[in-house]
């Protein structure tokens, strides 16, 4: 059967793939997204950055009951966790969440077909596009595709994914009971997260992670800085140190690991493989329908998001970059506009980053690092959460705003932060070198007292020596 003609048909509804069915929509573009599971939202918002947030929030109350609470002069019995509780709350967030997109479709009349796409070819100008659905193969007909199947977690060949002690992220999420001892894998956004959710509950929980710092892209000085407060936290780091076997016994696992001090095995009940991740291109088609991949196998394209094959375009975890939700999104919104010939660009450039540990860790520009590599003259301001009235308020001091300036014009060039509510703080770093800001700029910017962005304007005066509070 063949349907109506669309102009364009997206494979994928996660953050890329359903942002850019509604602006298409918005646009005047008949659309349709194809998705093979049950809801919308991709592995953002089913088995990633929402629910992790979710156990992220929930285990941070619980930790803070457990930890802080008589800090405050709030006296209550150690808190007990109910964990299925807790999970329940986390997929009830996931579904109203699944369900926004729904209504969104809905809204914009946007088309849904559930199941497995893959390009089917042309017919004359058209593309073609295979579902195959539980009622049987559909063929969807359209002027253009769009490719958004994101990424997958990656698989380590010595110790394969078995669901239950061998997980990635997706099972990490819902453990029916607290891990004893849970290793991860990986000192990436994943290992640190999920790790601090298991340890905040009462897991021991040991990260094996084979270079010397976590976040490998994050600013030196903020990653020592993370690893320091997840320590006093309780979570124990093997650094420099590769994981390179591991096998069943008893009720648990053996893993070996090389370190700086030789090979040695690590017993535990619980590992948390992650390693990476790896874009979804198997099953699509690729190779018949002339698609070409880049040297790093995703799929290269053009800055129009075209692909090697006429009217094929690809973003989001596919294409190169980091896979975040929030640049597929990005690149979800300029497709769709640059295909009704707007100009929109994606600010690359201007790519924030967050790890939503506690304290959490958000950065956005160059590092000190990579500007001492290009040779770039610059000045550095910092400031730390102890000195700022609310944080001290608040009880939570750990971190610091550093922030970056060329020597010359003062304009920023990177910005990081690890304190609380970094990943709301960002914001404001983002939107100042978007708009080509300086540091004067940021600190002759109200900032209201008291608040945690105060260390935003206290860091950028200290780019000229001129803090007030330290
Ligand atoms: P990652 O790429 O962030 O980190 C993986 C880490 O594993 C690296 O530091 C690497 O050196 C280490 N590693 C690799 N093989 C190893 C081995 N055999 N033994 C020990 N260490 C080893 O990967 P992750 O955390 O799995 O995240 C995947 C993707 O998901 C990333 O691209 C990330 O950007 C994205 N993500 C982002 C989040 C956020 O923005 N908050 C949250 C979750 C995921």
């Amino acid at each position: 059967m063949t349907d109506q003609t669309y102009d364009l048909i997206i494979i994928g509804g996660g953050p890329g793939g359903y942002v850019a069915a509604i602006r298409a929509s918005q646009l005047g573009f008949k659309t349709v997204v194809v998705e093979e599971r049950a809801t919308l939202g991709g592995v953002c918002l089913n088995e990633g950055c929402i629910p992790s947030k979710a156990l992220l929030d929930s285990s941070e109350q619980f930790a803070l009951a457990r930890d802080k609470f008589a800090t405050h002069g709030i006296l209550i019995d150690p808190p007990r966790l109910d964990l299925s509780r807790m999970l329940a709350r986390k997929d009830d967030v996931v579904k109203k969440n699944t369900d926004g997109i729904a209504f969104l479709f809905k809204k914009n009349k946007v088309d849904l077909v559930t199941g497995t796409g893959r390009l089917g070819g042309k017919s004359g100008e058209l593309q073609q596009v295979a579902v195959a659905t539980s009622a049987g193969e559909r063929l969807l007909s359209g002027k253009r595709v769009l490719l958004a199947t994101g990424s997958t977690a990656v698989e380590l060949p010595f110790l394969p994914f078995d669901g239950e002690r061998v997980v990635s992220a997706r099972e990490a999420l819902s453990f029916a009971r607290v891990p004893q001892h849970l290793v991860v894998i990986g000192a990436g956004y994943i290992g640190l997260e999920l790790g601090s959710v298991w340890r905040r509950l009462g897991a021991q929980v040991t990260v094996v992670e084979t270079l010397a710092r976590p976040l490998p892209s994050m600013d030196g000085q903020a990653a020592d800085a993370l690893v320091r407060a997840l320590k006093k936290q309780g979570m124990k780091f093997l650094m420099e140190t590769k994981a390179t076997g591991g096998r069943r016994e008893g009720e648990g696992m053996v893993l070996t690991v090389d370190g700086p001090a030789g090979s040695s095995e690590l017993a535990c009940d619980r590992v948390l493989v992650a390693v990476g991740r790896k874009p979804l291109l198997e099953g699509l088609g690729l190779e018949e329908a002339g698609v070409r991949l880049d040297d790093c196998a995703r799929i290269a394209v053009d800055a129009d998001y075209r692909t090697s094959a006429e009217n094929i375009y690809a973003i989001g975890d596919l294409v190169a970059g980091p896979m975040l939700a929030h640049k597929a999104m990005e690149e979800g919104t300029v497709v769709a506009e640059r295909l009704a010939g707007q100009a929109s660009v994606v600010e690359y450039e201007y790519l924030p980053g967050v790890c939503y540990t506690w304290p959490e860790a958000a950065s956005v520009g160059r590092t000190e690092e990579q500007l001492k590599e290009a040779g770039v003259e610059y000045g550095a301001g910092r400031f730390s959460f102890l000195a700022n009235g609310r944080a001290r308020c608040m009880d939570e001091t750990d971190g610091f705003v550093k922030v970056l300036a060329d020597k010359s014009s003062g304009r920023i060039l990177g910005i990081h932060i690890v304190g609380p509510r970094a990943s709301d703080l960002i914001a404001e770093a983002v939107t100042a070198m978007t708009y080509g800001g300086t540091a004067e700029d940021m600190a002759m910017t109200f900032h209201a007292h008291p608040t945690l962005s105060e260390a935003l304007k206290e860091a950028a005066l200290d780019v000229m020596d001129r803090a007030i509070h330290s």
